[in-house]
């Protein structure tokens, strides 16, 4: 199975991917910026690595029409957000409908957007934690594939926090791709997602997380 991973910055998502092991090529990374660090990560594990900036293009529309060129030249089964800070167009989204799966830094449908552990922290809640889930038109709504909970302590900030999804992330994004990739996901029409057992029959998706 064929990936191409879209990135905006440091990478750590990109990084767990390549280090899982899993059945799949990384075809190629691309970042809507140049400064993005995942970019070298990449170019050091000779993966073809593109930078696009999305500030040399009128609009968001060719923008993304642009990303679509170079991503379609891989021919990916899947396409992977692994911190890729930019809305995207209902045009990218439906391209790649049912091939695109993004990671977020909440429990979804809690907290969508950004600052996700402050505002988890402000709200006082006690379980937070990560969500890999199928990318559709509206943001951060699509169907949840997997999440896992993560603990808030007392002494918390947004980075320790933080730090503590960052780290269910890295366990759940390639557990995700690894159920892609052996064609164990079900995606219902009532827009949720079950994992296929050893026998073939479906059981909902639950990772205890950190
Ligand atoms: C991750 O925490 C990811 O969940 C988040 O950006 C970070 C990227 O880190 N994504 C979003 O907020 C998407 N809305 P990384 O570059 O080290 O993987």
């Amino acid at each position: 199975m064929k990936l191409v991973v879209l990135i905006s910055g440091r990478g750590s998502n990109l990084q767990a991917i390549l280090d899982a092991g899993l059945p799949v090529e990384v075809a190629a990374v691309l970042s809507n910026r140049k400064s993005a660090a995942g970019l070298q990560l990449a170019e050091a594990r000779g993966i073809p690595a593109h930078s696009l900036a999305h500030t040399e293009f009128p609009d968001r529309a060719e923008f993304d029409q642009a990303m679509m060129r170079v991503i379609d030249g891989y021919a990916p089964d899947l396409v992977v957000l692994a911190g890729y800070m930019r809305i995207l167009s209902d045009a990218f989204v439906q391209h790649y409908a049912g091939r695109l799966i993004n990671i977020h830094p909440s429990l979804l449908p809690s907290y969508p957007g950004m600052d996700t552990h402050a505002r988890a922290l402000a709200d006082g809640v006690k379980i937070h934690g990560c969500t890999v889930h199928l990318v559709t038109p509206v943001l951060d709504r699509g169907p949840v594939i997997v999440q896992a909970a993560v603990a808030v302590r007392s002494d918390d900030t947004a980075e320790t926090l933080g730090a503590r999804v960052l780290a269910a992330e890295h366990k759940i994004y390639p557990l995700a791709i690894r159920w892609f990739a052996e064609r164990r996901l079900v995606f219902g029409d009532d827009g949720k997602v079950n994992l296929l057992n050893d026998e073939g029959s479906e059981q909902s998706v639950f990772y205890p997380g950190a």
